[in-house]
């Protein structure tokens, strides 16, 4: 199979609701990226990655179909990129543990990823251990050249490359089968959450990208700032708030904002941390709503969405199908 010059491919935890981090580190990103390459971007929801910590067979189902629903209500074109689930591809599932009988348990047991989880507290099964070598897999499965990704990511995509050489160096002999990927960082590959930590849902300090109306005002009242009084000068630089408005501010716009932070006043008239959460939060909800209006069609049209699904995985599978007889004839598998 002729692959193209360039593929683009990323996968999207389908756990948990999509917050501002997500859209700024990766979903925003790829949605551009369609235009830059039609017909060449692959994004695939990590349905088996979920596993590893969704055990209720209901909320996987929803948290699945709740992100396609937000990517194509953000603006995911399916006649320009794909979007399928990830276990509609189950070819996947095979070139994991291809790929897993030439990794060193040493490579996965550096894995940042890993380590964390478990500091976290959840129990390290032997999924959470070989996450990266399915996240390799799902990569090199499509011939994929371009991973954009949040920064968390990159040692995962770092893996991936390593599991491609290592394949082709066992295996095949003259001609490596698996092309070696690349990660890509978004411009904004950090965000903040709710309380100046990185905005995570493991953390519980995340803005929901849908949110609106009281309960999104509610939210970012909860931001946290320090306790100068109304009217003093404030740093626009230490203040969370002022760091979430730099991602809907024009450049002009902010340089003013920073203005009346530094002077504690705007107009002549005191300026606080509440207006700034009042603009935030203005802000945000302009941002998303026609996004919201969107993913509120699709709510109302489910089969819309499972169309997409369904057409897409069929491309997806042909791909994945091909690369993987190619790995097998090369194992000496049938
Ligand atoms: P979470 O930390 O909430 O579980 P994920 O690990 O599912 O988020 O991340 C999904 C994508 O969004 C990844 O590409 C990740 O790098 C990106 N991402 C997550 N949180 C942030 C953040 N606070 N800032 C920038 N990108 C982020
Ligand atoms: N691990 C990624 C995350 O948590 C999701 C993911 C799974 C992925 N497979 C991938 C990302 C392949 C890029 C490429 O965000």
């Amino acid at each position: 199979m002729n692959l193209p010059r360039t593929r683009v491919l990323s996968g999207i935890q389908s756990s948990g609701e999509k917050h501002l981090g997500n859209y700024f580190g990766a979903i925003q990103q790829h949605i551009e990226l369609q235009h830059e390459f039609p017909g060449e971007c692959f994004y695939f929801i990590a349905d088996f990655h979920a596993l590893t910590t969704v055990h209720d067979a209901a909320a996987m189902r929803e948290g699945v179909v709740e992100v396609a629903r937000s990517y194509l209500a953000l603006g995911l074109n399916p006649d320009k990129a794909l979007l399928f689930r990830q276990s509609d591809v189950p070819e996947v599932t095979e070139l994991a543990w291809l790929l897993a009988t030439v990794t060193g348990t040493g490579l996965l047991e550096r894995g940042h990823s890993f380590k964390e989880k478990v500091a976290q507290g959840l129990k390290p099964s032997v999924g959470l251990f070989l996450y990266p070598v399915l996240m390799a897999a799902d990569i090199l499965v499509y011939g994929s050249t371009t991973v954009p990704v949040g920064k968390d990511q990159i040692q995962h995509v770092e893996m991936a490359q390593d599991m491609a050489t290592h394949f082709n160096q066992t295996h095949c002999a003259g001609e490596p089968i698996l092309r070696r990927p690349e990660w890509r960082l978004s411009q904004t590959p950090y965000v903040a959450g709710l309380d100046g930590r990185k905005m995570s849902s493991s953390y519980g300090n995340t803005l929901p990208l849908f949110a609106s109306g009281k309960p999104l005002r509610k939210m970012i009242a909860a931001v946290a700032t320090d306790s100068t009084p109304l009217g003093q000068p404030l740093d626009p630089d230490k203040c969370t708030v002022f760091r979430l408005l730099s991602l809907f501010l024009q450049p002009d716009e902010l340089e003013r904002v920073g203005g009346w932070y530094r002077a504690g006043k705007r107009d002549g008239q005191p300026f606080g941390y509440g207006h700034a959460k009042q603009l935030l939060a203005e802000r945000y909800e302009a941002h998303f709503a026609a996004a919201r209006a969107r993913r509120e069609e699709l709510v109302a049209n489910p089969q819309q969405v499972e169309d997409v699904l369904t057409r897409s995985a069929a491309r997806a599978r042909a791909v994945a199908r091909d690369t993987l007889d190619r790995c097998r004839q090369a194992c000496g598998l049938r």
